[in-house]
Parts: C-alpha cells; sequence; structure tokens
C-alpha cells in the first residue's frame, strides 16, 4: 500500500509542464475558422511546453490590425499579436516572429482561401506610444528642469534658447519617445545632467558648467507622460525651431 501510494505521489508532483493552464488566444472569426490556430498552436506548445489554446476571451489577442506585433498577413490584412507582460506571451510572439514560426504560419495550407504570409510590408504607420505617469506633474518637472534651454509649450513660450528644439518639435519626430527616454546621455545633457542611481558622478576636473539638472526617474517617467499628450509642432510646414 506505501508503495502505491509513493507511486502515486511521484506521478503527481512529476505533472510535466503541459498540464500548466493553458493561455488562450483569442482571434478573429476568419482566422479561427480558417484551421491556422490548430496548425500552429500544438507545434509551439510541443517546442516549448507552453500550452496555447484557441479562446475568445484570451489573454493573447490577435486583430486584424493595430497596436501590437505585426505577425502574419492573409489578404492585404496585416494581423498583429497583443500579449501581456509575462515571459511566456513574450515567448508566444518571439516564436511567431521566429523563423520556424514564420514557417509554420507559411506551411499552413487552408482548406479555402490564400495561404497566411508572415512576410510582409507594414505600411509606417506610427504607433502611437502611450505613457503611463503623472503628465501634470510632468509638466511642472519639465518648466523646472528643462524650461530655461527648451519651449516646452505656451507655458514658457518665450523663454526657451534659440538653439534648442522645442518639445513640440522634438515630440514630431518618429522616435520622440527614444529621446527622450535616454536624453541625459544624448549631448548636450550629459555635461549638467545627473539620473538618481542611473548617471555616474560627475567628473570633479568637469563639474557642471551650468546649475545642474538633478532628477530621478519617476520624474523622467513623468516628463515622458507629459511629452506624450502635448501637440506635435507640424514638421511638414517650414521648420521654425521656436
Ligand atoms: C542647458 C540647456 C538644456 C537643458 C536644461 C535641457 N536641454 Fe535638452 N537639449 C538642449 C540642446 C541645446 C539640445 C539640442 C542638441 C542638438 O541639437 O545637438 C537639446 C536636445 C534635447 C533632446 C533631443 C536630443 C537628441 O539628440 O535627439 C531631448 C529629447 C531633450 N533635449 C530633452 C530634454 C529634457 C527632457 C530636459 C529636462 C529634463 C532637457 N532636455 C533639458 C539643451 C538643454
Amino acid at each position: 500500500m506505501r508503495v502505491i501510494l509513493l507511486c502515486l505521489s511521484l506521478t503527481l508532483s512529476a505533472t510535466p509542464s503541459w498540464s500548466q493552464e493553458a493561455l488562450g488566444l483569442a482571434a478573429p472569426p476568419e482566422v479561427a475558422d480558417s484551421g491556422l490556430l490548430q496548425h500552429i498552436l500544438p507545434r509551439f506548445s510541443l517546442k516549448t511546453g507552453i500550452r496555447v489554446i484557441a479562446d475568445d476571451t484570451g489573454v493573447l489577442v490577435l486583430e486584424s490590425g493595430p497596436p501590437g506585433d505585426p505577425v502574419f498577413a492573409r489578404d492585404g490584412v496585416i494581423y498583429h499579436l497583443r500579449i501581456g507582460e509575462d515571459a511566456k506571451h513574450e515567448r508566444f510572439r518571439d516564436w511567431l516572429l521566429s523563423d520556424i514560426g514564420k514557417r509554420t504560419v507559411e506551411g499552413f495550407a487552408p482548406e479555402t482561401g490564400a495561404p497566411f504570409s508572415a512576410e510582409f510590408e507594414v505600411a509606417a504607420v506610427q504607433e502611437e506610444v502611450v505613457v503611463d505617469g503623472d503628465a501634470a506633474w510632468g509638466e511642472e518637472l519639465s518648466m523646472t528642469h528643462c524650461g530655461r534651454c527648451h519651449v516646452i509649450g505656451p507655458q514658457n513660450r518665450m523663454n526657451g534658447l534659440g538653439s534648442t528644439p522645442s518639445f513640440a518639435v522634438l515630440r514630431a519626430m518618429p522616435d520622440w519617445s527614444e529621446r527622450f527616454e535616454a536624453f541625459f546621455a544624448l549631448n548636450p545633457h550629459p555635461a549638467f545632467t545627473q539620473i538618481d542611481g542611473l548617471t555616474l558622478p560627475f567628473d570633479p576636473e568637469r563639474p557642471s558648467p551650468i546649475h545642474p539638472v538633478q532628477m530621478t526617474l519617476d520624474e523622467l517617467e513623468a516628463i515622458l507622460a507629459f511629452v506624450s499628450v502635448i501637440k506635435a509642432a507640424d514638421l511638414g510646414a517650414p521648420l521654425q525651431l521656436q
């Protein structure tokens, strides 16, 4: 009897990762009905031990447009995958975008309709960058930390330095969020900017030439939130820096 119990508990504890709770994947009807998911999901699960099943209420969502990562296309529609912040979700997305994933998608021959394609041109739609954070606080911080050089908006329209791009001009750049996230590393800021826990102290030989900008990452996040909601300058018009 003992032996049997032991065996039983061994089997239970050795449960393969297979029986983990499955991740649901919601898809538009034309994808769900095509059979594509039944073709790709078991293959992904086999490779990774992560179960993904077709499920309309899924945490993973395929849709016929942005936001999300474009993953495959058919009949001129580019399907985008939206995932959560979770390592398994990312694994699924990365697999879909990998060579093996793409081949698996393209290897599927639907009974009706055109095959799915994993090579497609994504029109240069600009993804809206959504930034969490306190935009109102970010506005105040922008005034204090950045407003002596940058025009941050009507708030200090007359006070910026002529040679310095306004926030509206920077906001109009497609990669504005990357620039702001890294501004402390982009000239001229390193000479006078300190972000707590991130930048090295100034070289004692070369102290900040001006009253330094000293701030935290939380404050930078708030500034990003503020910049995300300001109106971009119309760069179609002749570029007026101020
Ligand atoms: C002492 C003046 C000064 C202050 C203070 C300042 N900047 Fe700048 N910033 C500049 C100048 C000048 C440029 C243009 C550099 C260039 O064109 O090479 C610039 C450029 C930038 C750029 C574009 C960088 C790039 O290379 O694409 C960003 C983003 C930026 N600033 C953000 C900020 C933020 C955010 C703050 C406040 C936390 C700030 N700046 C504070 C002077 C300043």
